[in-house]
């Protein structure tokens, strides 16, 4: 693993080509309702998201996380209300210039598919007619895959590489499309501790380099305490700003049912999960100080 000073990605040369700076937001929703046929799953929803922001999407399993970010790409119904993304309504179709990375759990991994066609593929359904690929554009899809730190898997079959390392595969892809807005559908879901902090420090780098970045997370502590805004989601948006004014035990309640209980260690707040099974000793163990992500900072 590289040092804590070293950058995982070499952003001067990614070639993100974002756009100069536009005025309109990367995500705007205006009192929406979604769900899926007639079925409603949120409701009441008005979201501003500037670009070049990072925010983390909370709420308790079936609370609409993946939904939002489905909203997002045209893969939920609209109900009701206004929905734009990087300036232009969400349509039928998929915007471009937006990267969706999905959760493992949710990805047929055992496909067979290389890492450098996972990236590669990841432009064709938008813009091809040919299902092959020139040598300008396997170079770079390579040096994305070499800066996001996976140099020589590019051949490697998606289903023999790690989980992290599937998901910087997959960042690798939204990163191959030039998107300038990421959605992310828990990242760190599925990866130990030490994949965790890598991939954090991936969409960190990311975010600095000027990508708006949505992730959802279930991860109170290890995740959501250290984004810069937080929204808590249970079929409404239940809060939304910064950690130590969302993460609070009115809020939780509202969002988690009451299952959550906040607990002040010094200057830090934990939140720990009340239920018998998950209240333990590892859920006050991987809260870190507030503000950035640093290697080493999780207990093993
Ligand atoms: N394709 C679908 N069709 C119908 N209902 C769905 C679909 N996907 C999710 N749901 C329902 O929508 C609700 C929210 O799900 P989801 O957005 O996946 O929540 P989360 O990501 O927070 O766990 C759940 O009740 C779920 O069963
Ligand atoms: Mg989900």
């Amino acid at each position: 693993m590289s040092s804590p000073a070293a950058p995982l990605i070499d952003l001067d040369s990614l070639e993100l080509g974002l756009a100069a700076a536009p005025s309109t937001p990367a995500v705007a929703l205006e009192d929406v309702a979604v769900g899926y046929g007639r079925t409603r799953v949120l409701s009441g929803l008005s979201l501003t998201v500037d670009r070049g922001e990072l925010v983390g999407i909370v709420g308790p399993s079936g609370s609409g996380k993946s939904t939002l970010l489905r909203l997002l790409t045209a893969g939920a119904d609209l109900h009701r209300g206004h929905v734009e993304v990087l300036g232009a309504p969400v349509g039928r179709r998929p915007p471009a210039r937006v990267g969706y990375v999905p959760q493992l759990d949710n990805v047929d991994r055992t496909f067979p598919v290389s890492v450098l066609e996972v990236v590669l593929l990841g432009d064709a359904a938008s813009s091809r007619r040919l299902p092959w690929f020139s040598r300008a554009e396997r170079q770079r899809a390579r040096e994305l895959l070499d800066r996001l730190g996976l140099e020589g898997l590019h051949g490697r079959r998606l289903a023999d590489l790690s989980g992290g390392q599937q998901q910087r595969a997959f960042v690798a892809r939204a990163l191959y499309r030039r998107s300038e807005l990421l959605l992310l559908d828990e990242p760190t879901s599925g990866v130990d501790p030490t994949t965790r902090l890598d991939v954090l420090e991936v969409l960190a780098e990311l975010h600095r380099a000027g990508l708006t970045v949505l992730l959802t997370t279930h991860d109170l502590n290890a995740v959501a305490a250290h984004l810069p805004r937080v929204v808590c989601l249970h079929g409404r948006i239940t809060a939304d700003g910064a950690p130590g004014a969302v993460l609070t035990p009115e809020v939780l309640e509202a969002t988690y049912g009451g299952r959550m209980r906040v607990l002040h260690d010094g200057g830090r707040v934990v939140v720990v999960d009340a239920t018998p099974s998950g209240l333990g000793p590892s859920a006050v163990r991987d809260g870190g100080p507030t503000g950035r992500w640093r290697r080493g900072e999780v207990a093993s």
